[in-house]
């Protein structure tokens, strides 16, 4: 087994790899090779950082880091890191590869300087890599409230003592925007795909709660999914909102919400503390400008 830097000629054997390895475990299909193809030319990028691990003669395992941020309730914004894509081929996963390229990849980030990082992930594989709990040092998450112990949300002081050498008793993170490239670009996104070999998504126990974006209606099943012009699934919308490659409503989205806010009765049955109709259109209007319709 060896680990070194990536090369230029590497890059299409590891997005595949990235593609092999992300591939319908977190939502349907996956959008990581995406986010690494494009990030090489961040800025945030380290490429000092940016490291394969081969084996039997293949490159088997990946791993990039990215610059951050942490910002104090006073504003003022602290430089800090991050890290992922972490991909290990699927024919090598839970061999103990990803935690050796990880150990080697954050023995490096120390000796640059790196002194703290927080990411999502789960804490199953990386509290063998010395994470814990963001919350337990103080580091909140962007997107949940500040007083939530996330479970997803993972940090580690890399230099013993790093958030008091810069005064941080507490701050909040939001993931670097290069993160969010394929939301941002979905035409880029599936024009680079389909430069790929056709693999088939689908929706599967333990991959994140999927929500129509549209309606916001959870998606469990396939069933449950719109269809595309072509007949195949579109994991994004659910059946009642798009069909045959069309939304079926004409909506805003003050008008979708309103239209959802008539299934109250509905909603109250999945849920163990019943809303008001009114806390539900709230609790739409909170929620509805992230879905990838209403963006
Ligand atoms: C996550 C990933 C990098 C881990 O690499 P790996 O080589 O499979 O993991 P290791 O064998 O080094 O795991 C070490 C330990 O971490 C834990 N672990 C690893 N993956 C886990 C998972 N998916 N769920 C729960 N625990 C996990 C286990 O305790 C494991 O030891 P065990 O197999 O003896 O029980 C790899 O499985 C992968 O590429 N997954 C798909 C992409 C991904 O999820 N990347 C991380 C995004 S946050």
């Amino acid at each position: 087994m060896n680990i070194r830097l990536e090369q230029p000629e590497d890059y299409r054997e590891v997005e595949n790899l990235t593609r092999e390895s992300f591939w319908n475990v977190y939502r349907p299909g996956c959008t990581e090779h995406y986010v690494l193809n494009q990030y090489r030319s961040n800025p945030d990028f380290i490429p000092e950082l940016d490291l394969v691990m081969e084996e039997d003669g293949r490159i088997i395992g990946h791993i990039m880091f990215s610059r951050a941020e942490l910002v104090l309730d006073d504003g003022t914004k602290v430089p800090s890191w991050t890290f992922g894509p972490i991909s290990i081929h699927p024919e090598y996963k839970r061999k103990g590869y990803g935690l050796k390229l990880l150990n080697y990849a954050l023995d490096k980030a120390r000796e640059l300087g790196i002194g703290f990082l927080c990411m999502e992930g789960k804490i199953d594989f990386y509290r063998h890599a010395g994470f814990d709990l963001a919350s337990k040092l103080k580091i909140h998450y962007h997107a949940e409230p500040r007083d939530a112990e996330v479970p997803y949300f993972l940090a580690q002081e890399l230099i013993p003592g790093w958030l008091k050498s810069k005064g941080i008793t507490e701050a909040t993170y939001s993931p670097p925007k290069g993160y969010f490239v394929a939301d941002e670009n979905p035409e880029a996104f599936e024009a680079y795909e389909a430069t790929f070999h056709e693999k088939v998504k689908a929706l599967l126990p333990g991959q994140l709660p999927q929500f129509c974006q549209s309606c916001g209606m959870p998606l469990t099943k396939n069933e449950d999914c719109g269809t595309n012009a072509d007949g195949s699934t579109n994991f994004d919308y659910c059946q009642y909102c798009f069909k045959d490659g069309k939304f079926l409503q004409d909506y805003t989205m003050d008008e979708m919400i309103e239209h959802c806010a008539q299934f109250i009765n509905e909603v109250n049955k999945q849920i163990p503390k019943p809303m008001t109709r009114d806390e539900y259109v709230q609790m739409m209007r909170g929620f509805f400008p992230m879905l990838k319709r209403w963006r």
